[in-house]
C-alpha cells in the first residue's frame, strides 16, 4: 500500500520504517528540513537501538522516502498516519494539539480520494470524533474517513514494539476504515497479534489509560518505597514478592526516581485536564497524586544528598550517573536524572554529569552543568556518585576500581540496578531509594 506519515519524531520516523520494512511505500512529511535531510540520509535524528539499521535498509529498497512537502507526501498515497507531537501545553496540564489539526487540515487539502486518515498520536478523548465531524461536514465532496490506532511503542525498544506488539487497537466508525487497517498491518495480524476494534473514542481511551495504569503502577511501588525507608523494610524484595503474583506481575515495579519523558508525565496531566473538561475530574483525581509521588522522588534524592553532605552541598563534587529519562534512549524531556542534577547543582554542588548517549540533549537543557565523555572521569575526586539512569554500561563498573577514583566512595543507587552487596565489600557507603534497611 501506499502511506504517507506525517511527522517524522520518534513515533513517525519509527512506524515509518517498520511500515517499509513491512512492504509498504511510505512516504514521509515534517516540518523540520534539517531533520528530512538527515533521515534521507539513513542517519537517526535521535538515538534508538537498532533504528539506523532499519532505515538505512528501508531506504536502500527505495519504498521509504522523506520529503518537506506535505504535498509529495499526502497525494497518492492511500492511507495517512498522523504521528505528530501532542505536548503539554505551555502554562496549563492540557495537551496541545495545534499540530494533529495542521496534519489533519494538511492531509484533507492534498489528499486523493478516496482515503484513510489514521490517528496515531495520543490526544485527548473526543479529538477523533471533532476530526470525523469535520470530514463529514466536509462540503468538497472528498471521501476521507478517518481512524484512530493508538501507538504503544517505548523509546529503547521501539522497533519490536511496532514489528510485534502486544496488540493493535482499530478504532473505526465503519468496515471499510477496519478492512484498511488489516490491509496495512495484515502481516502483524497473520502471525497472530491480537486486534482489538472498536469506535473512536474508546480508541483514544486504550491509550490514555494504559500510560495512566502504568504510571500508577510505578507511583504505587515508590509510594511503597516511601513506607520501606521508614519502616526500615526493603521495597526490593517487596516487589519481587508482589511480582510473583499474576495478578500484579512484576513489570513496572521497579522502584526508584520515578517516570520521566515525553509521555507518562504529559499523559496523565492531558488526561486529568481532559476528565475536568468532561465534567469527570473526581474519576481521575488519583493520577494528581501518582504524579506528586513521581516528583517526591526526585526531592528524597537531594534530601539523601543534603543527608550525606550534612545539609551542606557547597564545595561538594556530585557524579551524576544518566541523564536520559531511561535507559536505551538520548531523550532529556523531563528527566529525573536532570531534574535531579540540576537541582543539587543549584544548591552549590560542584556536578558532573555523565550520560552514554543523551549528553548533548542535555547540554541543550542544563547548559549550566559539566559533562563527561567517561564515566571514570566524571566520578574522579567525587563525593558522592548518583546513579540516576539503569544504562547497562554503569551496571558493568567494577566497584573496586571507582573506589579508588573517587573522593569519598559513597553512591545513592537511585534506580535500584547495582549489586549493593558487591559495592559495599568494594569499600563503597551505599545508598538507595525504598531500601530502610541500608540506611543504618
Ligand atoms: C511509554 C509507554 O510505556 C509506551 O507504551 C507508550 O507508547 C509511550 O509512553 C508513549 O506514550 O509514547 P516511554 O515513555 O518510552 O513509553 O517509556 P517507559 O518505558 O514507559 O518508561 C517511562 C518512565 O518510567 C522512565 O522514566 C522509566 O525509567 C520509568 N520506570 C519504568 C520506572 O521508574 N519504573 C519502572 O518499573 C518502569
Amino acid at each position: 500500500m501506499r502511506l504517507s506519515v506525517l511527522g517524522a519524531g520518534y513515533l513517525g520516523a519509527v512506524h515509518a520504517a517498520c511500515m517499509a520494512h513491512l512492504g509498504h511505500e511510505v512516504r514521509v512529511y515534517d516540518i523540520d528540513p534539517a531533520k528530512v535531510a538527515l533521515l534521507a540520509d539513513g542517519k537517526a535524528p535521535f538515538y534508538e537501538p537498532g533504528f539506523e539499521e532499519l532505515l538505512s535498509s528501508t531506504l536502500t529498497t527505495g519504498r521509504l522516502t522523506f520529503t518537506s512537502s506535505a504535498r509529495d507526501a499526502i497525494e497518492g498515497s492511500d492511507v495517512h498516519f498522523i504521528c505528530v507531537g501532542t505536548p503539554q501545553q505551555q502554562g496549563a496540564e492540557a495537551a496541545d494539539l495545534r499540530y494533529v489539526d495542521s496534519a489533519f487540515e494538511a492531509i484533507v487539502k492534498h489528499a486523493s480520494c478516496p482515503g484513510t486518515i489514521v490517528g496515531k498520536s495520543t490526544v485527548p478523548v473526543g479529538t477523533a470524533r471533532r476530526l470525523a465531524d469535520a470530514l463529514s461536514q466536509d462540503r468538497t465532496g472528498s471521501q476521507l474517513e478517518l481512524a484512530w490506532n493508538p501507538e504503544f511503542l517505548r523509546e529503547g525498544t521501539a522497533i519490536a514494539d511496532t514489528l510485534r506488539p502486544d496488540r493493535l487497537v482499530f478504532g473505526v466508525d465503519t468496515d471499510t476504515a477496519e478492512k484498511v487497517l488489516a490491509e496495512v498491518y495484515r502481516s502483524l495480524l497473520d502471525s497472530g497479534v491480537p486486534v482489538v476494534t472498536t469506535d473512536l473514542p474508546t480508541s483514544e481511551m486504550v491509550k490514555v489509560a494504559a500510560n495512566s495504569f502504568l504510571a500508577t503502577k510505578i507511583s504505587f511501588i515508590n509510594a511503597m518505597a516511601e513506607i520501606c525507608e521508614v519502616a526500615k523494610a526493603d521495597v526490593v524484595t517487596l516487589s519481587r514478592a508482589l511480582g510473583y503474583d499474576q495478578r500484579i506481575g512484576p513489570r513496572f515495579l521497579n522502584a526508584g526516581l520515578g517516570f520521566g519523558g515525553g509521555c507518562l508525565p504529559k499523559d496523565i496531566r492531558a488526561f486529568s485536564a481532559r476528565a475536568g473538561e468532561l465534567g469527570a475530574a473526581d474519576a481521575v483525581s488519583f493520577l494528581r497524586e501518582i504524579d506528586k509521588i513521581n516528583q517526591r522522588r526526585r526531592d528524597r534524592v537531594v534530601s539523601l544528598a543534603s543527608n550525606i553532605f550534612g545539609g551542606d552541598f557547597l564545595g561538594k563534587r556530585i557524579a551524576v550517573l544518566g541523564a536520559a529519562f531511561k535507559p536505551d534512549s538520548d531523550d532529556v524531556r523531563d528527566s529525573p536524572a536532570l531534574n535531579v542534577a540540576a537541582a543539587m547543582h543549584l544548591k552549590g554542588a560542584a556536578v558532573g554529569v555523565h550520560d552514554p548517549q543523551a549528553i548533548n540533549n542535555a547540554k541543550k537543557q542544563f547548559p549550566t552543568l559539566s559533562y563527561y565523555e567517561h564515566v571514570d572521569e566524571a566520578c574522579r575526586a567525587a563525593d558522592l556518585v548518583v546513579l540516576a539512569t539503569e544504562w547497562q554500561d554503569y551496571r558493568d563498573i567494577d566497584p573496586r576500581v571507582f573506589a579508588s577514583l573517587v573522593g569519598q566512595p559513597v553512591l545513592i543507587d537511585a534506580r535500584n540496578a547495582l549489586n549493593h552487596e558487591v559495592w559495599i565489600e568494594a569499600g563503597w557507603k551505599v545508598h538507595a531509594l525504598g531500601r530502610g534497611n541500608l540506611e543504618e
